[in-house]
Order: structure tokens, then C-alpha cells, then sequence
């Protein structure tokens, strides 16, 4: 397997069920907490191809599912990643999801339910999606931009996994494996993140991710001191607020 992703709560057995019994999967989680690691993984795992979009308010029908082209004289049809993803019967990873207009998400709905179907308006095809295909949606319910939540007939066609971040241990060994960056050195990073995820009253809109803690050590690696590595690829990276900023340059000092 290429695309290492060590399993935190027996998702990748969750994961493989649903795939198995043709249920969409939904994953939430925090920013980092390697959603998009498991994902990718189980694409390689099951031997599917992976089809991601990244959803956003912009987001139209047509970009799921396709649209005409001029191409010189001729209007060619293309099939946009949705359509790809059902003719492939490819992993489908809605990334993002809740940031899509609600038109947008209910269009997929039949996708998303035992019909397996995708009407696709504009060529008048109705797809039955194959066994191989799987649809997968991530959302991070922490930061609440205008307080965007999935209708409950969205949410209801998905099983859910949530992720957090890994206990100690293993966000160790997954720093240690992702970046090779000595063992005793990514407990230490783990340990600073930890501090910080129990500073409650630093009011951070999301806390320390293991992304984060993989950008500390990476720019360790690169032989910046761990302090530095932290004030840059940590502590700079939660707020712009100068007064919490000054909150964490003094935990990653008295850590670090
Ligand atoms: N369980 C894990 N196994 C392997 N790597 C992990 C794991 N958890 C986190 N990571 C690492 O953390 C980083 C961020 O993971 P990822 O991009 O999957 O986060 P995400 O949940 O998709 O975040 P976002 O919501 O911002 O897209 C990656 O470098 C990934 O390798
Ligand atoms: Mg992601």
C-alpha cells in the first residue's frame, strides 16, 4: 500500500462494510484529523479509482454532473466528476460537502439512496451506479461559517464516522511514520498539541491538528530548530489574534 493511513478506531473495517453494502459513507471531523488520508487509502485498498470535488457555495450542478462544450463547430458533452465517478464505479469523495448549495446536494440524493441512480437532465441519461461504486462525503462541523448544517434527509442517507485526532500514542507513530522524524522528538510535538487542545480558553476557532504537528516536524527536519518549527507551522497558524499569539509563543516556550 502506498498511501499509509494507521486506523484510529476500526474505520477502515467500517469503511469496507459500507463499500461493501453499497452504503454512502459521511466522515466528520476536524480539519487535519486525516480524512482525506482514509479516503485515499481505501480507494487503494479496494482497488477503485478516486474521483474527489471539492464542494463550495459556487458549486453547480453542471460542475457535478457535466456540461456542453463548443469545441470548433460541435457541442461535445462532458461528463462532470459525479457522472465520471458513477460510469468508473469510482470512489466518489464529496469533500466538503455541507459548503454546497442545498439544490446541489438534494440532485444527488437518488445517487445516495438504494436507487444507486443519477439523472443527468441535460443528455436525459439515468445512470444506475455499478456494485464498484461508492459515494463519500466529509464535512467538519467545528467552524460554522454562517452555520451551515445538512438537512436531516441529507444526513439520514449517510452512515457516519467521526474522527478526531489520535491518541497520543498514535499520533506519534503517525508523525514519526509521515515525516521520519525521530520518535522522541514527535512525542514532544504531541505533547505541545495536546497542551494546546486542552487550552479551552484560548477560544480557538479549531485547535491544533495533526497536519500541523506533521508541518512542525517537517520544517524540523528541515533543520529549523523545534521552536521555530512549532512558532511557524503551529502556533502562527490558530489565530491572528495578538493577544492569544502571545498565549501560544509562551506554551510553545515553556515547551519547546
Ligand atoms: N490516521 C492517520 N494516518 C495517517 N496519516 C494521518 C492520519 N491522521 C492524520 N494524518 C496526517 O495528517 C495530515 C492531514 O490529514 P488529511 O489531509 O487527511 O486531513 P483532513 O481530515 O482531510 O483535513 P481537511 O478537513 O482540512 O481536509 C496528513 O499529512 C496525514 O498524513
Ligand atoms: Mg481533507
Amino acid at each position: 500500500m502506498s498511501v499509509y493511513y494507521r486506523e484510529v478506531a476500526n474505520e477502515v473495517d467500517l469503511f469496507t462494510r459500507c463499500y461493501e453494502q453499497q452504503l454512502p459513507l459521511l466522515i466528520k471531523g476536524p480539519t487535519g484529523c486525516g480524512k482525506s488520508q482514509l479516503v485515499a487509502h481505501m480507494a487503494e485498498k479496494l482497488k477503485r479509482p478516486l474521483v474527489k470535488v471539492a464542494c463550495n457555495e459556487d458549486t453547480s450542478s453542471a460542475d457535478l454532473l457535466g456540461r456542453f462544450l463548443i469545441k470548433g463547430n460541435e457541442t461535445v458533452w462532458q461528463d462532470g466528476p459525479v457522472t465520471r465517478a458513477v460510469r468508473e464505479g469510482a470512489i466518489l469523495y464529496l469533500d466538503e460537502v455541507a459548503e454546497a448549495r442545498e439544490d446541489v446536494i438534494v440532485a444527488l440524493h437518488p445517487l445516495t439512496d438504494h436507487r444507486r441512480e443519477l439523472y443527468v437532465d441535460r443528455t436525459n441519461e439515468e445512470l444506475v451506479a455499478p456494485a464498484g461504486f461508492m459515494c463519500v462525503a466529509s464535512f467538519n462541523p467545528g467552524y460554522q461559517r454562517g452555520f451551515k448544517e445538512l438537512k436531516p434527509s441529507t444526513r439520514q442517507r449517510f452512515v457516519t464516522l467521526s474522527l478526531s485526532y489520535p491518541m497520543p500514542e498514535l499520533e506519534t507513530e503517525i508523525l514519526h511514520r509521515v515525516t521520519e522524524v525521530d520518535l522522541k522528538t514527535c512525542q514532544r510535538l504531541v505533547e505541545l498539541g495536546n497542551k494546546i487542545r486542552g487550552q479551552r480558553h484560548l477560544e480557538l476557532k479549531e485547535t491544533v491538528s495533526t497536519r500541523l504537528l506533521v508541518h512542525a516536524a517537517r520544517l524540523f527536519k528541515s533543520g529549523m530548530s523545534l521552536r521555530q518549527a512549532c512558532l511557524f507551522g503551529v502556533g502562527q497558524c490558530l489565530s491572528d489574534d495578538v493577544q492569544v499569539l502571545e498565549g501560544l509563543k509562551d506554551l510553545i516556550h515553556l515547551s519547546m
